[in-house]
């Protein structure tokens, strides 16, 4: 047999490999099945290399007849040349639909919190924030705390030191705020607050404090009603109410406990409000003249409102969530469903 049959009968062989390979193949060999024939480095090639030791005229021939066996094999393969330095495989199917990524999202606090701020913002409240780990002196005595008080005791505050604690409430921010900048002022200061209670499903021992705070020259407790309906109206709902209870803080003078009418029995009385029809979500009341004697306003010329609302008590009430636990657990069963 001369070199030309014998190139002949190579090329024939190969055609008829590849083809059965080629249909063998499961979608994910093919490739390698393309390269082997076609690529570079490919059988197809190799002989098409030993073309240079024919005669002029065989060359043509065999090269002819290579250069059909590349067209079929090209056209069998599919149109499948690697583009950029991705190789695309010739069995995928380009229109399936991608694969879901799991998609993070915002904690339910946090959500609750922007949302929160939002409200306020849109009435004119600025953001501010204090620190988390204060002194007891804006905690409480710039708060008119006396020094007897029980919350100052060790068993419901986290004392560092002598002089430091976590703070057990967001209203030292008032402080913090008063003595930098003159009336009027009006501050949303949101963030964690920490008190060294038993854990169970009413309390934690972190939790999220807004603290809303409005001085100005006649400001009213009738101002202190307006605002906080209008919020209650736009983050529960407009049929939301609200009913004023007297109460007392250290820090405002009269104090105030404000309940939101149930949401799940519109106030008739249900297990969630304990049959009372109505939910407690903050304290407030109007700004001690004792705050304003330890940061310099005169109490003639300014009053001043302020309040302090619970963020993880209005989620539980808005979402019906039972248990306080559920938001510091981590647990993506819970937190995916907001
Ligand atoms: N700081 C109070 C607490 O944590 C809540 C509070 C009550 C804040 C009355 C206020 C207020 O600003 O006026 O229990």
């Amino acid at each position: 047999m001369g070199v030309f049959e014998e190139i002949d009968a190579k090329l024939s062989a190969l055609e008829e490999a590849a083809k059965r390979e080629w249909s063998e193949a499961p979608a994910a060999e093919r490739e390698n099945v393309r390269l082997r024939y076609l690529g570079r480095k490919g059988s197809l090639n190799a002989i098409l290399r030993g073309l240079k030791d024919l005669q002029p005229e065989d060359r043509r021939t065999v090269g002819e007849r290579a250069n059909q066996i590349k067209d079929t094999l090209t056209a069998l393969f599919g149109d499948s040349e690697p583009v950029g330095d991705t190789q695309l495989s010739p069995g995928y199917d380009y229109t399936l639909p991608g694969r879901p990524r799991p998609r993070g999202k915002r904690h339910i606090l946090t959500q609750t919190m922007d949302e929160v701020m939002d409200i306020f913002y849109g009435m004119g409240f600025e953001i501010a924030d204090g620190p988390e780990i204060e002194t007891e002196y804006y905690n409480f005595s710039a708060l008119n705390f006396p020094p007897d008080h029980p919350a100052r005791d060790m068993q419901d505050t986290f004392f560092l030191n002598d002089e430091y604690l976590m703070r057990t409430h967001t209203s030292p921010v008032q402080v913090r705020v008063f003595e930098r900048q003159r009336p009027p002022v009006r501050i949303l200061a949101p963030g964690r607050s920490y008190r060294h209670e038993a854990i169970n499903a009413r309390s934690y021992c972190v939790f999220h404090q807004v603290e809303g705070f409005f001085v100005d020259v006649d400001v009213s407790f009738g101002d202190l009603k307006g605002i906080l309906l209008a919020f209650a109206m736009e983050y529960f709902g407009s049929d939301a109410k609200l009913r004023f209870r007297p109460s007392f803080f250290p820090f405002t003078e009269p104090s105030t406990e404000v309940d939101v009418v149930c949401l799940l029995c519109g106030g008739k009385g249900c297990p969630i409000c304990k049959h009372e029809g109505w939910l407690e979500i903050l304290g407030a009341g109007m700004i001690d003249p004792a705050v304003f004697a330890a940061v310099d306003y005169d109490p003639k010329v300014f009053s001043g409102y302020a309040f302090g609302m619970g963020m993880e008590r209005i989620a539980m009430l808005k979402h019906g969530i039972d248990d306080i636990r559920l938001f510091y657990e981590n647990d993506l069963r819970f937190l995916r469903q907001f």
